[in-house]
Parts: structure tokens; C-alpha cells; sequence
């Protein structure tokens, strides 16, 4: 598939995912997670405290593989950008940290899913001037040059063909010294082309997309960042990355064949790690 098609098939079984679910129940791939659950609770990623600052529309909805304002170490008045944003539950931890003063955009490719985001930060009661969302791709969000302190991403640019250009638009709308805190899915070793192949077959699932850490990380350097640290590693358990596979659910993205699954079982890891813009460059 061309990189347009790939993005196209990605938003449409994203925004499919925001639209049917409506938040009422989990779309998660494994049929074990409870309805009243959600992703990111039963694979503990968020302290209890955060999870009650977050409405169930976004926590059912929410697919990530990891907690980027957790270590992006954000401060009151900051504007911070969220890449891939899905239904908010990033945007609205970030909130509760910048105020007052600093502002919070969502960036999402999936009409859907930025309705079901603007309805969350609703409901958190967190409405006003310093939320905003933009419905386009990553690499074009059309914000302005050095607007942002912090670009912070939850398993979103595994997903994108274009992961250059998408680290590209992050590096322009950072402001000199602004940093990157992201989650996301990378292999740790070379898989087996054709499996690879396969995998790329299903590109909305959380594998499709990836690529090798070590390959990943140059890309960074190579854009132009500084200091980047892997602050911690989680290597996906069988169970977790069956359901990564075939994000946002079955029902959405074919799930894998079991054999592919343990050809890279024990080698898809999701890493947090920072970067930071040079001051000048
Ligand atoms: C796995 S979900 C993660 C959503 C959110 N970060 C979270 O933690 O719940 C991936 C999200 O990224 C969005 N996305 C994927 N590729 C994109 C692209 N190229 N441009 C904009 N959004 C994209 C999808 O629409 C989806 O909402």
C-alpha cells in the first residue's frame, strides 16, 4: 500500500472504532476485557489518581501503550501538542498539569475520535480557551513554527508510514529547547522480512507499522534532536501484544496469524523516551 492509502485505512478503522463504540463499551481486541474496563486500566499504564480525573468515554477509547505525561515532566504554562491524540485521555491529564496559563492541543487524523475527545474534555468539566484540537495528519498540523514547549505521542507514530516527516513536523513546532515525551512501538531486533510483510498487511494494529528501536532512534538524531533518552522498556507480553496487533479491535483490524505472533513474540518492546530541540539550530 502507498503511504496515502495507509493513512487513509488507519483514520477510517480509528474514526470506525470512535463511532460504534460511543464509549459505552471497550473495543480492545481481547474479548476478557470487561465492557465497563478499558485498555489502559487493565494493563495498569495510569495511577488510579489519574484514571479518576479521566471521563469513561476516554478511558474506554483510550489505546495507548503508555503514560507520556508521566515522565514528559510538564509544568504549569506550558503548551504542549498531543500527536494521535484519540479520544483525549492525554490531552486532559496534560490539562490538569499546565494550568494556569499554559494551553493543550490534540492532534487526531480521526474526525470521530476528536468528537468523542471534545465530548471527554466536556465532561472533565475542562472546556475553555486553552484546549483545542486540530482533525488532520501529524505531519501536516499547520501550527505555527516554535509554538510548542512539549510534543508529547501515546502508540501513535508506529502507525505512520511517514514517521520521518512526522518527527519532522514535531521538530518545527517546538520551540528552541522544547522537548519530545513519547510512547511507542518499535521491534528490538530484525524480524523476518516476509513476516514483517504480513504484519504491514494489518497497519492500524500496533505492530503494522513498526520498526527496528535502533533504527527508530537514529531517525530522531537524524531530525535533529538532542539528549534522547529511553527512560524506561516494556517488552509486550503474549496477551498484550495479541491485543496491539489488531488495535483498535478485531472487529475493525484482522488479528494476526498465531504463528506470526510468536515468530516476534519477545521482540516488540514499547519504549518511553524524551529528546529535546536544540536551542539553536
Ligand atoms: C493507538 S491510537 C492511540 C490514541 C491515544 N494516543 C491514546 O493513547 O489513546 C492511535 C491514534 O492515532 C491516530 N493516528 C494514526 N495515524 C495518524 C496520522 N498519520 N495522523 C493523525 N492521526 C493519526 C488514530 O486516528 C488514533 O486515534
Amino acid at each position: 500500500m502507498k503511504t496515502e492509502e495507509i493513512k487513509q485505512v488507519v483514520r477510517d478503522r480509528y474514526g470506525k472504532c470512535a463511532e460504534i463504540s460511543g464509549g459505552k463499551e471497550s473495543c480492545c481486541c481481547p474479548s476478557e476485557v470487561p465492557a465497563s474496563s478499558s485498555f489502559a486500566a487493565e494493563h495498569g499504564l495510569y495511577g488510579q489518581e489519574e484514571l479518576s480525573l479521566v471521563p469513561e468515554i476516554a478511558l474506554s477509547l483510550s489505546k495507548g501503550c503508555g503514560n507520556p505525561t508521566g515522565f514528559a515532566n510538564l509544568q504549569t504554562g506550558e503548551v504542549v501538542v498531543d500527536f494521535g491524540c484519540g479520544a483525549g485521555i492525554d490531552v486532559i491529564l496534560a490539562a490538569h498539569k499546565i494550568r494556569p496559563g499554559g494551553k493543550v492541543v490534540g492532534v487526531d487524523g480521526a474526525s470521530q475520535m476528536i468528537e468523542r475527545a471534545k465530548q471527554a474534555v466536556a465532561e472533565a468539566g475542562l472546556q475553555d480557551r486553552d484546549i483545542e484540537f486540530r482533525n488532520t495528519y501529524l505531519n501536516e498540523t499547520q501550527l505555527p513554527d516554535s509554538f510548542a514547549d512539549v510534543v508529547i505521542s501515546n502508540c501513535v507514530i508506529n502507525l505512520c508510514p511517514d514517521k520521518e516527516a512526522v518527527y519532522k513536523e514535531a521538530f518545527r513546532i517546538l520551540k528552541p529547547g522544547g522537548r519530545l515525551a513519547i510512547s511507542d512501538i518499535v521491534y528490538t531486533e530484525r524480524i523476518d522480512p516476509q513476516v514483517q510483510e504480513r504484519f504491514q498487511s494489518n497497519w492500524a494494529g500496533c505492530v503494522g507499522g513498526a520498526i527496528e528501536e535502533i533504527s527508530y532512534l537514529r531517525m530522531i538524531r537524524e531530525t535533529g534532536f538532542s539528549q534522547v533518552e529511553v527512560v524506561a522498556r516494556h517488552p509486550l507480553p503474549p496477551k498484550e501484544l495479541e491485543d496491539m496487533a489488531c488495535c483498535p479491535g478485531p472487529e475493525f483490524t484482522p488479528a494476526p496469524a498465531k504463528e506470526d505472533l510468536a515468530v516476534v513474540q519477545e521482540k516488540v518492546t514499547s519504549i518511553k523516551f524524551i529528546a529535546v530541540k536544540p536551542k539553536t539550530s
